[in-house]
């Protein structure tokens, strides 16, 4: 279970001038759920899943995973945390230019418990996206879409209770928009996960157990 409790994340910006990216919110969000939270650009959403995550610390406020407080944790037990129980799809792929679709693939298992058959797992991953015959390939040579996909399959790699997912489907046209829902889809189906996706698009809310609408920094039904 994720718990949001008065949460705030406030930015001070030169001067006096105070930005409040996520302000005094409380979401709960139970184990097996989709939750979308569709908002406008600059809404705070990217901030919102930081602070999931335990990227952002939370200016105010408590963030609990599963009964943890991320904040709570030293370093290094925060970072195995967070590498063994979540897996990231940022909204800019950002995969390593230097290393192939597979090294890219394979790269959070180096910040969690060892496991075996590392290369078979990522493998299968990069099958379930449809993207096999790209694992040598590097990324400069795959559309943004493929990309896209391969931050999926990389999300996944762990084997993550929850996945967080920031506008997966931004610059992708229809079509791939909606190749992109439907592995989201599977992935929410058959690994018995939670989702939180955020995203400005709100005819996607349908994929979603739970919609929230985001605007400046507020949550509302
Ligand atoms: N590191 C930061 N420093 C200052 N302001 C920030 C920072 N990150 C985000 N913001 C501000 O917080 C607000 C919410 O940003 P963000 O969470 O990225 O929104 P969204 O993802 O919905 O576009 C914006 O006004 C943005 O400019
Ligand atoms: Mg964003």
């Amino acid at each position: 279970m994720i718990e949001l409790k008065s949460v705030s994340k406030h930015y001070r910006l030169s001067g006096d001038v105070l930005v409040k990216a996520v302000d005094d919110l409380n979401l709960t969000i139970q184990d097996g759920e989709f939750a979308m939270i569709v908002g406008r650009s600059g809404s705070g959403k990217t901030t919102l899943l930081s602070l999931i995550g335990g990227l952002t610390r939370p200016t105010q406020g408590s963030v609990h995973v599963d009964g943890v407080d991320l904040w709570s944790l030293d370093d290094a037990n925060q970072s195995r945390f967070r590498a063994e129980k979540i897996g990231f799809v940022f909204q800019i792929p950002s995969l390593l230019p230097t290393l192939t679709v597979l090294d890219n693939v394979k790269l959070p298992t180096m910040f969690a418990r060892q496991h075996d058959r590392v290369g078979e797992k990522a493998l299968g991953l990069l099958q379930m996206v449809g993207l096999s015959e790209k694992a040598h390939a590097y990324p400069s040579q795959l559309s943004v879409g493929q990309q896209k996909r391969v931050a999926l399959a990389r999300a996944l790699v762990n084997g993550p209770e929850i996945v967080l997912a920031d506008e997966p489907t931004s610059d992708l046209d229809k079509t791939t928009e909606l190749e992109m829902m439907k592995l989201i889809e599977r992935v929410y189906a058959e690994g018995h996960r939670t989702i939180v996706m955020v995203t400005h698009t709100l005819e996607l809310a349908s994929y979603a157990t739970k919609v929230r609408t985001m605007v400046n920094g507020v949550l509302s039904e």
